[in-house]
């Protein structure tokens, strides 16, 4: 009897039905827990909408901790060295019980990761959501560079995790990656000398990897994310309520100017009203719990489903152990990196005695000019309050129409780079068979 209580109570904590009878005991209960902390006591119905930011923010993070719990657990189990680190991958996918699953979930979650952080980018940019609305103190360019600098180390993440099985896989693709970083003038072979630890691909670029991969860049991501999330509390939340509060009257605030008022002389004003980074307060707004975190366990659920099931389907590739004397033809980079190597190739003209270098164009100048133009752009982006969180708000036509262009010939270029390109880089439809010379010795 004593047992199915338990059994009872557990189920009851697991489910966790509590629904709060006011708002203070919400209040209250997100005041005492460090983790629901995050939220404020209200949110925005409009911000609660699946249509309006299809948690896809939400899903990246998930992603995220998929992959540091099975990457902590593959931790137990790989080796970091030149000559181990292959039969233990190996191990992982003959030996160790669920080890394949395990290899299979943690790639998956990062390959998934890689392709919703850039979806979450373009949503946030279709909903001119970078942008400052009426929030008292928001600064949402901020919150845009500081998610750029996610999608950067979402890309180091992925990057220095796909030299570590050493298959021959893995050394190509960083020996391609390395080698358009080394196209730099001037600093280029210093650059790749630093990421490489050395000027070829061996057991110091594997331990700099790893380390990169397992501690520095997981915490830089952790860092930024706290921030990105902090930003959006003092942003009033996300930029859809900007527009709910337009159609609001503002909230009357009367100055006392007789007599001044001091908060432990930490903080001076001639009001006594704290003002609010909210701007919509009751009309508009549920409270947070049960109402985002119920969506918030949703999708977390929903994304460890899909994730799981990816990775039974599509099992992690092992090719044989890394072979710096046997090149595969072709050397593909990392698949999230094809688009760039797609345009080193076709950029890279020989014109009589010089030829234009494609790995300076498609490698150096163009990320460094798009990188720059997407740190400037909320600054530059002259369209009004009325487009702020709205998805292609009329106002944002042109410039919404010039994104998705840029992203169709990201997209483009991948698919070609991933599945078009055969031998020496030229073209085959996929039903078109490769000739049989694919290794050069
Ligand atoms: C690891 C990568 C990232 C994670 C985990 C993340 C997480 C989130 C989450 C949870 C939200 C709340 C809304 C939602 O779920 O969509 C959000 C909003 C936001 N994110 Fe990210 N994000 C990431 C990358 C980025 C990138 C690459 C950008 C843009 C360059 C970006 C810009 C923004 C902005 C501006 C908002 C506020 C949106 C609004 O007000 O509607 N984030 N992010």
């Amino acid at each position: 009897m004593q047992f199915l209580n338990q059994l009872t109570a557990l189920y009851k904590k697991l489910t966790w039905t509590w629904n709060p009878g006011s708002d203070k005991e919400a209040g209250d209960a997100i005041v005492k827990n460090v983790l629901l902390h995050a939220f404020p006591n209200k949110v925005s119905k409009g911000s609660l909408s699946w249509k309006y930011s299809m948690y896809l923010g939400t899903i990246s993070f998930v992603l995220f901790v998929i992959l540091v719990v099975t990457g902590l657990i593959l931790m137990f189990l790989y080796v970091p060295s030149v000559e181990r680190a292959y039969s233990s991958v190996k191990d992982l996918e003959f030996v160790v019980s669920f080890g394949w699953l395990l290899r299979s979930l943690h790639r998956i979650a990062a390959h998934l990761m890689v392709a919703v952080v850039f979806l979450h980018m373009v949503r946030v940019f279709l909903t001119g959501a970078y942008k400052n609305g009426k929030s008292v103190g928001s600064n949402r360019p901020l919150n845009w560079i500081i998610g750029l600098g996610l999608l950067l180390m979402t890309l180091l993440l992925s990057f220095t995790g796909y030299l570590l099985p050493w298959d021959q896989l893995a050394y190509w693709a960083i020996t391609v990656g390395t080698n358009i970083a080394s196209s730099a003038p001037v600093v280029g072979d210093k650059i790749r000398f630093f990421l490489l630890g050395g000027n070829f691909i061996d057991q110091n670029a594997l331990i700099r990897f790893y380390v990169l991969h397992v501690f520095f860049l997981p915490m830089i991501v952790v860092f930024l994310f706290v921030w990105h999330m902090w930003r959006i509390r003092k942003d009033g939340g996300l930029a859809v309520v900007d527009q709910e509060a337009l159609t609001q009257k503002p909230e009357k605030v009367i100055p006392v100017k007789s007599k001044t008022y001091s908060l432990l002389g930490i903080t001076n004003g001639s009001s006594v009203h704290v003002q609010t980074t909210m701007v919509n307060e009751e009309e508009n707004s549920v409270a947070s719990i049960p109402n985002l975190t119920r969506r918030l366990w949703l999708v977390t659920l929903g994304t460890i489903i899909v994730t799981v099931i990816l990775s039974i389907i599509f099992r992690a590739p092992l090719e044989a152990a890394a072979n710096p004397a046997v090149t595969p033809n072709p050397a593909k980079a990392p698949w999230y990196f094809l688009w760039l190597q797609e345009i080193v190739t076709i950029s890279t003209i020989p014109l009589g005695f010089v030829t234009i270098n494609g790995a300076l164009i498609g490698g150096i100048i163009l990320p460094t000019v798009m990188i720059c133009l997407a740190v400037w752009w909320p600054y530059r982006d002259p369209s009004g309050i009325n487009s702020v969180g709205v998805w292609f708000a009329p106002e944002r036509k042109k410039q919404n129409r010039i994104f998705i262009i840029i992203c169709l010939f990201i997209i483009i270029f991948t698919i070609i780079g991933t599945f078009l390109r055969g031998p020496y880089w030229n073209f085959y439809f996929p039903w078109e068979a490769w000739p049989t010379m694919p290794v050069k010795y």
